[in-house]
């Protein structure tokens, strides 16, 4: 079984696409990082070397390495990482994972494009970094289902230990196993999921944001509460609202919406009023300065009020 030589990673500039670019050069791939704008693409290089600095900086810390060995390796990773503004240079590689915004229909017609565009190179993969849509109708028309499928990874990716990989019904088992093992070498806890609405760990992690969110609807207890209960009463490394603001209300609520669409009967897919508000707002947590509580970059902040 072939290990993959180059990987594309469509959607760099974001949250997870920069995190899966950072692990894979880590892990010595050469990776080519894809976005549509110049913009996004640099700021997709700024987080990677940001956070580079960091593991650097806590290795050298750890005795790990000294400085100059520390430097040489941030230079190493960076260097196995190229970039590009054309979807094209797809072709190019034989492992595509994708990252691009939570929409079906965006990621439809991005999967029928790709499909034409890496036709020449029939083994190339496809992988979706999708949180909750469904993996099954992109490999569909992605003209290849059968090396195709989704392989989830968590915020922040650098320092989440899993990944789900997710077989559809058309999945190969060459493609699945190449797929358990490069979750593998890239350092990760690899586990294998079904194309069910959330997979494993959103099926059970978002309902139970929500029904935090819902809490606060109900005015039953205070923010801060709800989080210090679940931290120090459950041992969760931050609380469900702390949380959903570190996600992302806007993807928190995405999520909501597609399950309520495609699955009305469900009780547990519900739609808290205070996500709902903040969303509205534009108030969607870490990433806007301002959700539930005020943040300072990575730093969070007094709640708002
Ligand atoms: N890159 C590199 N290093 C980083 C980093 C990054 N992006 N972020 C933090 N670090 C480093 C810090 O610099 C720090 O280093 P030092 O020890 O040298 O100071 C170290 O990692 C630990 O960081 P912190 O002290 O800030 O934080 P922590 O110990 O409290 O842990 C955390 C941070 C791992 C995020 C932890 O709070 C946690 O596990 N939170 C829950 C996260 C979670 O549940 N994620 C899943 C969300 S669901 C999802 O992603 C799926 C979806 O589809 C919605």
């Amino acid at each position: 079984m072939a290990d993959f030589k180059k990987v594309g990673i469509v959607g760099i500039g974001g949250l997870m696409g920069h995190g899966v670019a950072q692990v894979t050069a880590a892990a010595g791939y050469q990776v080519l990082g894809i976005e549509s704008q110049q913009s996004a693409l640099d700021a997709g290089v700024k987080r990677i070397d940001d956070s580079l600095s960091k593991v650097v900086a806590r290795n050298v810390k750890k005795g790990v390495y000294d400085e100059a060995a520390g430097a040489a390796e941030k230079a190493e990773i960076m260097g196995r990482i190229s970039t590009s503004l054309d979807i094209n240079d797809a072709s190019s590689c034989d492992l595509v994972i994708e990252a691009i915004p939570e929409n079906m229909d965006l990621k439809l017609e991005f999967y029928k494009n790709l499909g034409n565009i890496v036709e020449s190179n029939p083994d190339c993969v496809f992988a979706s970094n999708t949180s909750s849509l469904q993996i099954t109708q992109m490999a569909e028309i992605s003209g290849r289902p059968d090396k195709f499928v989704g392989l989830h990874f968590f915020n922040p990716v650098q320092l989440m230990k899993l990944v789900e990989v997710i077989r559809t019904d058309h999945t190969n088992d060459e493609t699945f196993d190449k797929m358990i093992t490069f979750g593998k070498k890239i350092g990760k806890t690899t586990v294998s999921a079904k194309d069910t609405p959330g997979f494993i760990v959103n099926r059970l992690l978002v309902p139970y944001l929500t029904q935090a969110m819902a809490m606060v609807d109900r005015d039953e207890a205070s923010i801060e509460d709800i989080d210090v209960s679940m931290q120090l009463g459950a041992g969760h490394p931050m609380g469900p609202i702390h949380l959903s603001d570190y996600i992302g209300l806007d993807t928190c609520h995405s999520i909501i919406v597609g399950w309520q669409k495609d699955f009305p009967k469900e009780a547990a897919f519900i739609m808290p009023e205070c996500l709902d508000a903040k969303v509205k707002a534009g108030d969607f947590g870490r990433k806007t300065g301002k959700g539930f509580y005020h943040w300072d970059g990575e730093k969070k902040g007094e709640r708002v009020e």
